[in-house]
C-alpha cells in the first residue's frame, strides 16, 4: 500500500516535470537555463569564466568578476536593477539598457552564476 503511494507520487513528479518542460519550449528561457542565457547574452563580453577576457570585453573594459573586491562591492540588488532596468551611468554599451527577455527568476539564477565566479 505504502509502495503504491510512493509510485503514484513519483509518477506525478515525472508528469509535472514533463508538463513544465513542455511549457518552456518557445517561451522565455527557463531560470534553470541560466547557463544558456549566459552563453547567449553575457559571454561575449564577460567570457566563460567571468574574467571579461574576450575581444568585446577587453574593448569595453569589463571588470574581472573573479576578484574578491568585485564580489564584495557589488550587491545583488544592484545586479538585479542593472539587468532589468539598465544603469544610467554604465560605461560603454554594456548595461545602459536592460538586457532584453530576462525574467526576475532568470536574474536570480544569473546572479548565482556571477557569484560562482568568485575564486
Ligand atoms: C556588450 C557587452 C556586455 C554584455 C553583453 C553584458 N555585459 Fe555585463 N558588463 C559590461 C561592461 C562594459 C561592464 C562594466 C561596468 C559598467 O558598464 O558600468 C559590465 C558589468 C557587469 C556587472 C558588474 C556591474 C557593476 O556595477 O560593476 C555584472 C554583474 C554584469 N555585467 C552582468 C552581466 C550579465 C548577467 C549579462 C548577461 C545577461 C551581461 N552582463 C552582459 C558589458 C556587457
Amino acid at each position: 500500500m505504502k509502495k503504491l503511494r510512493v509510485h503514484a507520487l513519483l509518477g506525478g513528479l515525472v508528469l509535472a516535470g514533463l508538463v513544465s518542460s513542455m511549457l518552456w519550449v518557445g517561451a522565455q528561457p527557463a531560470s534553470a537555463d541560466a547557463q544558456a542565457i549566459w552563453a547567449k547574452k553575457c559571454k561575449k563580453c564577460h567570457g566563460d569564466d567571468g574574467k571579461g577576457d574576450t575581444p568585446t570585453g577587453r574593448k569595453q573594459k569589463v571588470k574581472d568578476m573573479t576578484t574578491a573586491e568585485f564580489q564584495k562591492k557589488l550587491k545583488d540588488a544592484e545586479i538585479t536593477d542593472m539587468l532589468l532596468k539598465g544603469k544610467d551611468d554604465a560605461k560603454e554599451s554594456g548595461h545602459k539598457k536592460p538586457i532584453s527577455g530576462l525574467s526576475e527568476a532568470d536574474v536570480k539564477e544569473l546572479i548565482k552564476i556571477v557569484r560562482g565566479f568568485k575564486q
